[in-house]
C-alpha cells in the first residue's frame, strides 16, 4: 500500500512571500508574534487585488458591459472558492460582509429579533470574543430572553458537564460559541455542542475568526448553523469576511442592512427581497477585498491547513515550554495537544503593557490587553494579559527571543 506522507510546512520558505519582514523594527528583524489580531500578506495577495484593480474592476451584478461581467466572475469565483474553503453545500449559503463582527451581528439581529422573546435561553460560553458575547447579549436584552453563559475550567475548557443544569427546563434558542479562543487558544468541542444544541432545538453560532486561519474547517461536520468569519485574519484583506449559513434558515430570515441589490421590487407600498445571498449584501460590497480573500484562501489550501496547525502547535509547545523558566510567570490555556498557536501569559508584578514594551524594543511584536475578552479577564483574576501568536511565518527563533524579551521583562521590572 502507498504511503502518502504528510506535507511539513517551510515557515523560513513561505516567508519571503511576506514583503513585511524586509524591514527592521527598532534595529532588529521583525518577530510578528501577533497575527490572532490580524495577519501579514503575502504577495500573492497582493498581486491578486492590484491585478484586479488593474484588469477588471468595476461594480458587481449591475452592469451590462464586459468589465462589469468579469468584475463579477471575480467576485462569484471568490465565494465558489471561500465555500469550498468550509465545504459548504452550495456557495449561495456565504455571504460576503466587513468580516467576523459583522457576520455575527447579522445573525444576532436578523435571527434573533425574530425568533427570540421571554422564556427562552441564550447560551454563550465565558470564552467568547465581545464579538459573539455583546450582539446575543444586546438581542437577549432587547428581546427579554434569558443570557447565560458556559462556565470554564481551569484550564480554560468549557465546562461541557455543565450544560444541562444551566439550560435547565427553560427552551434553549441559540449556543453561540467559538471554534477556537482567541485569549487562550483554546480549541472548543463545537461537534458537540452542535449536537447538544440541537437536541434541545436550538442554533449553533460558530465564531470560527481564530479558527478559519489555522484550522481545517468543514461546516457539515461541525453541524453547525451559522460560522463566521474575517478575511483579514488569514492572510488576506482587510474590511471583507463571510458568514455561511444554512440556506434553508437563511431564506426564512429577515434582511440585515437594506438598500441597494437586495431587493426583488420596491414600490411605495413595500420592497420585497432578493434572493440569498443577493439578500444579504446591501450596497456596494468590498469587491477586491472578496477577490484578495479568494486569493488568501487558494494560498493557504496550496500550503494545507492540516500543515499550518501542525506548525502552529509545534510552536506553540515550544513557546509553553521556554516559557515556564521564567519565574514568577504565570501561563494560562490548555495543553499544546488542545490549543491553536496562541500563548497568554502574565509576570508576576510586571504589568503586561511594560512587558510588550521591552519585547517591542527587541523586534518582538506581541499583544497586551484584555483582547476583547473582558468575563473571561474576570472569570482569570486579571485585567489583561500578555498574548504572543503565532502563524505559518513565524520562526523558532522568534519564539527563543520572544522568552528572552519576557526574562529581560522580568530583570527591568520584577
Ligand atoms: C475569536 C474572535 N472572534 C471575532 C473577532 C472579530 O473579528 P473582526 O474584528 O475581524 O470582525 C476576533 C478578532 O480578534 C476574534 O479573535
Amino acid at each position: 500500500m502507498a504511503v502518502t506522507e504528510r506535507k511539513k510546512l517551510d515557515a523560513q520558505k513561505l516567508r519571503a512571500d511576506f514583503p513585511i519582514f524586509e524591514q527592521e523594527i527598532n534595529g532588529k528583524p521583525l518577530a510578528y508574534l501577533d497575527s490572532a489580531v490580524t495577519s501579514q500578506k503575502p504577495r500573492q495577495v497582493l498581486e491578486a487585488l492590484r491585478t484586479f484593480y488593474e484588469t477588471s474592476y468595476a461594480n458587481v451584478h449591475r452592469g451590462v458591459y464586459t468589465l462589469s461581467e468579469r468584475a463579477t466572475a471575480e467576485y462569484e469565483g471568490a465565494r465558489e472558492k471561500v465555500a469550498r474553503f468550509v465545504n459548504a453545500p452550495s456557495a449561495r449559503e456565504v455571504v460576503f460582509l466587513r468580516g467576523a463582527t459583522e457576520g455575527l451581528n447579522l445573525v444576532a439581529y436578523a435571527w434573533g429579533l425574530d425568533n427570540l422573546g421571554p422564556g427562552d435561553v441564550v447560551l454563550v460560553t465565558e470564552l467568547e470574543h465581545h464579538s459573539n458575547f455583546v450582539p446575543w447579549q444586546y438581542i437577549a436584552q432587547r428581546t427579554g430572553a434569558e443570557f447565560r453563559a458556559i462556565p470554564l475550567d481551569d484550564h480554560g475548557e468549557l465546562r461541557l458537564d455543565t450544560l444541562d443544569e444551566i439550560a435547565g427546563s427553560e427552551q434553549v434558542k441559540v449556543v453561540a460559541n467559538n471554534l477556537v479562543s482567541n485569549a487562550l487558544g483554546t480549541i472548543n468541542p463545537v461537534e458537540r455542542l452542535s449536537a447538544w444544541a440541537h437536541e434541545r432545538g436550538a442554533i449553533m453560532v460558530v465564531d470560527a475568526a481564530q479558527a478559519a486561519p489555522h484550522h481545517p474547517i468543514d461546516v457539515q461536520a461541525l453541524g453547525c448553523d451559522f460560522l463566521a468569519f474575517s478575511a483579514h485574519k488569514m492572510c488576506g484583506p482587510t474590511s471583507v469576511g463571510a458568514l455561511w449559513g444554512r440556506q434553508e434558515i437563511l431564506e426564512r430570515m429577515a434582511p440585515f442592512n437594506l438598500g441597494g441589490h437586495m431587493i426583488r421590487a420596491v414600490n411605495l407600498e413595500r420592497t420585497t427581497w432578493g434572493q440569498v445571498p443577493a439578500k444579504f449584501e446591501a450596497g456596494t460590497q468590498p469587491i477586491a477585498e472578496a477577490v484578495g480573500f479568494g486569493a488568501a484562501v487558494d494560498y493557504l489550501t496550496g500550503i494545507g491547513l492540516d500543515a499550518i496547525e501542525e506548525y502552529e502547535q509545534e510552536l506553540a509547545a515550544q513557546a509553553l515550554e521556554a516559557l515556564a523558566d521564567v519565574p514568577g510567570i504565570k501561563l494560562y490555556g490548555p495543553p499544546p495537544e488542545r490549543r491553536a498557536g496562541i500563548v497568554s501569559f502574565n509576570l508576576e508584578g510586571v504589568h503586561p503593557h511594560d512587558v510588550a514594551q521591552v519585547l517591542d524594543m527587541r523586534g518582538v511584536a506581541i499583544r497586551a490587553g484584555h483582547h476583547c475578552c473582558q468575563p473571561l479577564m474576570a472569570k482569570l483574576g486579571v485585567a489583561a494579559t500578555n498574548r504572543a501568536s503565532f502563524y505559518l511565518y513565524s520562526l523558532p527563533e522568534e519564539v527563543d527571543r520572544l522568552a528572552e524579551g519576557v526574562h529581560e521583562a522580568r530583570r527591568l521590572f520584577a
